[in-house]
């Protein structure tokens, strides 16, 4: 039961309008997949009669279920590894030392999908650096998906998901088991705020940032889109703080008051000083 094309163009405006990602010609196929299955639970025997529905009714939970079906939430623990080696091993010293009489730091996991990043970072900082005991440190991580936020905040992850990025000795230390999941641990779990996010429409107030971990988003916008939320970034980023995209998104070409910063295999970047 394929879509026709009209049908598939609906959804392209649908999510373009609520969530600023772009789908392809080619993500036809992608449709199909998640929304049958998405259509038979809300009781519709097609994609066909889920798209007439929706058409017929203003923005409701349905469109918005539609929407977050058609998102990638594709993440796991310490992702890339080396952007958190970059991290631990130079900017968070640097960061640390600059914030000595402030004693605080603010982090933001931007598109944090199921949680997996926001709780590397307060892995990272709990093992890391004991010198923030004392200190304000707040993480903040945001999602579009309701779903992925509530899947975020609940902190319970699967055998399969530990098992990618999260090494034993952390795992052990920071989850117990329940059942066949593993839930994270209090002190961490609280250690992480969360909010609903949608980065191409207007922001809720938040704090200067010193670390901002934009990975894996941008690659779903269209240019004009990345470059007005690069913009806002740029204003709500500290002047010595950095910002962290996927391997394949780079602010060249897009907002060039952002400056390339490598530490190894890291490539991060900061406001250009004028
Ligand atoms: C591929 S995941 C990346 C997760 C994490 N940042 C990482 O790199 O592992 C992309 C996430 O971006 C979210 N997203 C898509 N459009 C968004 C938007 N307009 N505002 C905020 N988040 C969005 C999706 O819901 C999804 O969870």
């Amino acid at each position: 039961m394929t879509m026709t094309a009209a049908e598939f163009n609906y959804i392209r405006r649908l999510v373009l309008e609520q969530s600023a990602i772009v789908l392809e010609d080619d993500k036809q196929y992608l449709a199909e997949a998640r929304l049958l299955p998405l259509a038979r639970r809300a009781g519709f025997d097609s994609i066909a009669s889920l798209v007439a529905s929706l058409s017929l009714k203003r923005f409701d939970g349905l469109h918005q279920k539609v929407m977050e079906a058609m998102t990638t939430n594709e993440t796991s623990f310490f992702r890339d590894f080396h952007p958190f080696e970059a991290l631990r091993k130079s900017i968070l010293l640097e960061l640390i030392a600059n914030r000595a009489s402030s004693r605080e730091l603010n982090l933001w996991s931007a598109a944090c999908s199921s949680g997996q990043e926001p709780y590397s970072l307060a892995m990272l900082l709990q093992e890391h650096f004991p010198a923030l005991n004392g200190w304000t440190v707040r993480i903040i991580a945001t999602e579009l998906s309701a779903e992925m936020l509530a899947r975020a905040r609940e902190g319970r992850y699967s055998q399969l998901e530990v098992n990618r990025g999260l090494p034993a000795s952390l795992l052990v230390k920071y989850f117990r088991q329940q059942g066949s999941d593993w839930q994270i641990k209090d002190d961490l779990h609280f250690r992480v705020e969360y909010q609903i996010l949608n980065l191409a429409e207007n922001w809720p107030l938040l704090p200067p940032m010193d670390i901002v971990m934009m990975r894996n988003v941008l690659i779903y916008f269209g240019l004009e889109t990345k470059k007005k939320i690069l913009s806002k970034v740029r204003q709500l980023l500290r002047p010595d703080g950095y910002l962290f995209l996927g391997g394949a998104e780079t602010t060249f070409n897009l907002d060039d008051s952002f400056e390339r910063v490598q530490f190894d295999r890291t490539i991060c970047y900061r406001v250009r000083k004028a």
